[in-house]
C-alpha cells in the first residue's frame, strides 16, 4: 500500500509533503477558491462511528467548495453497523466514490479501508489518531509563530490520547518538542511515544507546570474520549489537578498560546479564563480544520487541470 496516496497518520507523509499541505492551507485560507475546483464531479464518502461536529462540517463544506459532494453515511445507517466486514465495505464504496473519509474506533478499520480499497482514505480520528486536527493545529501555530517549527515548545497537559499521540507524530516528522504532563497510567501510545523518543523530541513529566514551563503552546483535550464514557468518573479522579487555568499559562512564553481541539468542557481540563481569553486560538484553530482538510483533499483527490 503506498501511505502516500491516503492520509492516515501524520507519520505516513515526510516532512516536505506535511509542509506543502500546510502551505496549500494557508493558501486556501487567504482564497478559499485558490485550488479551483479540483474535486469537480468527484464524491467523498465520509464514514462516521463517532459523532462529530468539526470533521464532519469541515469535511462537507470543504468538499463542496472544491466543486465536489459529500455523503455523509453513519454508522447507524450503513452495514458496517451490522456487522458487514471492512474489506467488503471498503471494495463497495471504491466502486462509488473517489475518497473516504472515516472516523471510527480502531485504527486497523481505518488502515483495513485503505488496504482493501482502491480510492484515497483520510483518518478522520480513531483510537489511536487524530492526524487531519494536528494539521489544523500546526496551521494555527504557523500563523502564530512562523513556518519554522524548529525551536517550538508544545506542552500537553492530561490525557496521552489519540490527539497528544498525532501531536508527537508531527513533532518527530517536522522536529519541534512535545512535553506531556500525563497522570500515570494515561501514558501516549508506547510505539508513538518510543518514535518521537528516538527523534529526540519528547519529554514526558508528571507535573503540569513542568510541562507548561516556557512552551509556547499549551494544549489539551477532554479526561475521556469517546468510547470512554464508562470510565469517566474515573478518569475524573485520575486527571484531578490536570486543568489548564491561568496559573499554567503564566508559566508558559509571553506570548504562549492555548489550543484546543474542542469540544471542552470548561471547568474541567480548561478553565473558562483561559479558553474564553485572550492566549486562546481554539476558534481559528476550529477553522483551520476546514482549510487544512480542503489542502489533504486536493492533494489527494484533486484532479490536476
Ligand atoms: N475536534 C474535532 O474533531 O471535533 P469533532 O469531534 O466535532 O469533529
Ligand atoms: N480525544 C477526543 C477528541 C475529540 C475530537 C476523542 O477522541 O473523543
Amino acid at each position: 500500500m503506498d501511505r502516500n496516496r491516503h492520509f492516515l497518520s501524520i507519520a505516513d507523509w515526510t516532512p516536505a509533503r506535511l509542509r506543502e499541505a500546510l502551505d496549500l492551507a494557508d493558501r486556501l485560507k487567504a482564497d478559499p477558491d485558490a485550488a479551483g475546483r479540483p474535486l469537480a464531479g468527484k464524491t467523498l464518502a465520509m464514514v462516521f462511528t463517532k459523532s462529530s461536529t468539526r470533521t464532519r462540517v469541515s469535511f462537507e463544506v470543504g468538499t463542496h467548495q472544491l466543486g465536489g459532494q459529500a455523503l455523509f453515511l453513519s454508522s447507524r445507517d450503513i452495514q458496517i453497523g451490522r456487522g458487514e466486514p471492512i474489506a467488503d465495505t471498503a471494495r463497495v464504496l471504491s466502486r462509488y466514490v473517489d475518497g473516504v473519509m472515516i472516523r471510527t474506533f480502531a485504527q486497523e478499520d481505518v488502515e483495513g479501508l485503505a488496504r482493501h480499497g482502491t480510492v484515497p482514505v483520510i483518518n478522520g480520528l480513531t483510537d489511536l489518531l487524530h492526524p487531519c486536527q494536528i494539521m489544523a493545529d500546526l496551521q494555527t501555530v504557523r500563523a502564530e509563530f512562523g513556518a519554522d517549527l524548529s525551536g517550538l515548545v508544545v506542552a500537553w497537559i492530561g490525557d496521552g490520547n489519540n490527539v497528544a499521540n498525532s501531536w508527537l507524530n508531527a513533532a518527530a516528522q517536522l522536529g519541534f518538542r512535545v512535553r506531556l504532563a500525563c497522570p500515570e497510567g494515561y501514558d501516549p501510545d508506547p510505539a508513538v511515544f518510543a518514535a518521537a523518543e528516538a527523534a529526540g523530541v519528547v519529554e514526558l513529566v508528571r507535573a503540569p507546570a513542568d510541562a507548561a514551563e516556557g512552551a509556547h503552546v499549551v494544549t489539551t483535550d477532554v479526561w475521556a474520549s469517546m468510547g470512554q464514557e464508562e470510565e469517566a468518573a474515573e478518569r475524573a479522579r485520575a486527571f484531578d489537578g490536570y486543568h489548564v487555568d491561568a496559573g499554567i499559562m503564566a508559566r508558559g512564553a509571553d506570548d504562549a498560546i492555548f489550543l484546543h481541539c474542542l469540544p471542552a468542557h470548561r471547568g474541567e481540563e480548561v478553565a473558562a479564563e483561559v479558553i474564553d481569553g485572550p492566549a486562546s486560538r481554539v476558534w481559528a484553530e476550529a477553522e483551520n480544520r476546514l482549510h487544512a482538510q480542503k489542502a489533504i483533499l486536493t492533494m489527494l483527490m484533486g484532479t490536476i487541470s
